[in-house]
């Protein structure tokens, strides 16, 4: 995609974003429409519904051949990333917007011809915008952020949902429970969206979950990408996608360090 085309793209994305924002933030006003999805913790709203079709309408008029996934299933059925395909969170942290009107986002990513493009994750209560357009840096807002660095386990603070260190079939927990004693602090923000964020920005030094949608992840994979990080899945392999999968997104050397203790024998190639 040429330049002066990715930029105006980025453009309008980032102005539907903020739009998308002012519709939420004036919804708080409004009593919500609360259903059940797969089950009693799966919350939807009326407000996740409209903005993933507010969404779809925008792209849908202006771009006519780009591909949506978003997670309420108003979009396209993605198979690849030929093209221009958006990858769309309307509220990432539905359980946080219910319970407590704040710690979720929206979350929006960009790909073309399979590579990463742009990336917008939006914590519209706080009023921050995470935002990339490849290859030119990870910002908060207007400023630049600066790209990350190495640390260590010992000094680092994780992104961690305790669900993970109880057992479950998708690891042996007890390999998870060295990021909770060795590291400075876990934290569990409910929003893999912000979560991935944070890691990309510096205010989480690693993020590991083991089971995300592509939705939730695929506005943070950019920019972490952007952001010097190394985004995987638990095993360090490279992430597809459109799959969903386990995330594991980290400061470069913290993140073969970690993998060291969570998958030991195992060598990170994700990126
Ligand atoms: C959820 C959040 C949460 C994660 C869940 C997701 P939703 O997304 O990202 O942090 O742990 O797996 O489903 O449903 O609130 O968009
Ligand atoms: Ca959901
Ligand atoms: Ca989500
Ligand atoms: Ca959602």
């Amino acid at each position: 995609m040429e330049s002066a085309k990715l930029t105006e793209l980025y453009e309008t994305a980032k102005s539907w974003v903020f739009e998308a924002g002012e519709v939420i933030k004036r919804s708080f006003s409004d009593e919500l429409n609360i259903t059940y999805k797969s089950h009693a913790a799966d919350l939807v709203t009326d407000m996740d519904k409209g903005i993933e079709q507010f969404f779809i309408d925008k792209i849908k008029n202006k771009y006519p051949d780009h591909e949506i996934l978003g997670e309420e299933g108003y979009g396209d059925k993605v198979k690849n990333l030929d093209g221009t395909v958006w990858i769309i969170d309307p509220i990432d942290g539905t359980t946080n917007f219910v319970h407590q009107q704040l710690n979720f986002a929206i979350s929006v990513g960009v790909f073309h011809d399979g590579e990463e493009k742009l990336a917008f994750i939006y914590d519209v209560v706080r009023n921050e915008l995470f935002h990339c357009k490849a290859g030119e840096g990870l910002y908060l807002n207007e400023e630049k952020l600066p790209r990350l660095e190495d640390t260590t386990l010992d000094k680092s603070v994780i992104g961690l949902n305790a669900t993970w260190i109880t057992p479950n079939p998708k690891i042996d927990h007890q390999l998870l429970l060295p990021l909770v004693r060795k590291s400075r602090g876990t934290r569990s923000y409910g929003t893999a969206a912000i979560e991935l964020a944070y890691v990309a920005c510096g205010r989480l030094d690693a993020y590991v979950t083991l089971r995300l949608s592509p939705w939730d992840f695929a506005a943070g994979y950019i920019l972490i990408k952007e952001a010097g990080g190394i985004i995987s899945d638990v095993n360090g392999n490279a992430v597809n996608v459109l799959d969903k999968t386990s995330i594991f997104a980290a400061k470069p050397s913290l993140h073969q360090e970690i993998l060291g203790l969570i998958s030991p024998g195992t060598s990170a190639n994700g990126q």
